[in-house]
């Protein structure tokens, strides 16, 4: 096949890129925001910058490809609730742009890469995706505008879509302002770990090779119109997973600091993925342990590809969303 692979500059676009690129023919657009770096991807994979809702430069890029892949995103909470305005032009007509284009050009198949956070929180059991949609955070609620222009174009026009929704991914390349590699950083540096609230919320955490399997897996079987969720196999408290960080990373627990809560922070996600399972075969590979402590040591081995990020705009976001700047 050859596939348009969206957002694949950043953290998983880029993993599931170097899972496919040696048995499709791959080109990638993304618009390269703080997250989307080149030196993510291959260096045999072509780049297009631009945008997905740029209508011009979709139907250029669009033209003969048998599938879309789209991760393009701003895919962290926290900025999001400081402002909106670029989660909604992405996720709403962003999303709307390339199923026109796709719908227009013939594409044979669209997969739209989702989250668990559509669902919002879940006290207890899992989200299958029978479950409403009623997401909580300005991300996630575009995520979820998203996901139903996806619907409605699978609906109306028998365009062949389909949803992957994954729970919370970790691994190499993950940009250091969510939890795990912000809080493996912080560590290696003896910098303090800025738990929110009381730290108790739990993630379902999926290592993101595992998501990218699971979405290819999709892509060539999945059923037209339908989503499938994709969860990680371990659920963790925040704080146990900091613990961890500290056990694998270095440093002790006294660098542990309770900060203000995140507004409107959800407390569970988990996620059901027993339909990917049951219909097409899908299994997480990696643990938490395991996956955790390949983070770790990729982040430890790597200060070329985070050094340029630590010394950039990520201090000023940081000093301005932590209130304290970086040791
Ligand atoms: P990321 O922030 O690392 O990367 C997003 C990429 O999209 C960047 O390369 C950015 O430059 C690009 N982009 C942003 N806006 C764009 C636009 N308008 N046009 C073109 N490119 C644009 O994000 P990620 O963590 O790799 O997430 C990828 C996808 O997976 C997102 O759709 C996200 O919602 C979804 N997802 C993420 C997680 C997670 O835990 N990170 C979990 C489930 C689902
Ligand atoms: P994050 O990685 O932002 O992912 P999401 O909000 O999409 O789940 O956050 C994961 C969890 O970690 C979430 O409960 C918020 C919490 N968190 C902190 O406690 N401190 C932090 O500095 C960050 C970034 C997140």
């Amino acid at each position: 096949m050859k596939l348009l692979v969206t957002g694949a500059a950043g953290f998983i676009g880029s993993t599931y890129v170097r899972l496919v690129k040696d048995e499709h023919e791959v080109v990638v657009l993304d618009k390269l925001t703080y997250a989307g770096r080149r030196e993510n991807l291959p260096d045999d994979v072509p780049l297009v910058v631009g945008a997905i809702e740029d209508p011009v430069v979709v139907r250029e890029v669009m033209e003969g490809v048998d599938a879309v892949v789209n991760f393009a995103a701003d895919s962290h909470v926290d900025r999001s609730i400081a402002d909106q305005e670029a989660f909604a032009r992405t996720h709403v007509i962003g999303t709307g742009n390339l199923l026109d284009a796709a719908r227009e050009l013939r594409v044979p198949r669209y997969l739209q890469v989702s989250t668990d956070e559509v669902y919002g929180s879940i006290a207890s059991g899992s989200f299958t995706e029978k479950s409403p949609l009623d997401p909580s955070s300005p991300y996630s609620a575009t995520k979820a505008a998203g996901d139903l222009l996806v619907s409605a174009h699978a609906h109306t026009y028998g365009i062949e879509a389909v949803i992957c929704r994954g729970s919370n991914n970790y691994g190499p390349r993950q940009y250091p302002e969510k939890l795990i590699p912000l809080m493996i950083l912080n560590a290696l540096h003896g910098d303090s770990l800025p738990v929110y609230g009381d730290g108790r919320q739990v993630r379902n955490w999926l290592f993101v090779e595992d998501f990218c399997r699971g979405i290819h897996t999709v892509l060539e079987r999945g059923r037209p119109g339908e989503a499938y969720n994709v969860g990680g196999p371990d659920e963790c408290e925040n704080l146990e997973v900091v613990s961890r960080i500290i056990e694998l990373a270095g440093g002790d627990e006294s660098l542990i600091e309770h900060v203000t809560d995140r507004p409107g922070h959800d407390r569970r996600y988990s996620l059901s993925s027993e339909k990917l399972r049951s219909e097409l075969g899908w299994e997480a590979q990696v643990r938490f342990h395991e996956g955790l402590r390949r983070t770790v040591d990729w982040y430890r081995d790597n200060e070329d590809w985070w050094g340029p990020i630590r010394s950039g705009e990520y201090r000023e976001y940081y000093e301005k969303h932590y209130g304290r700047a970086l040791g």
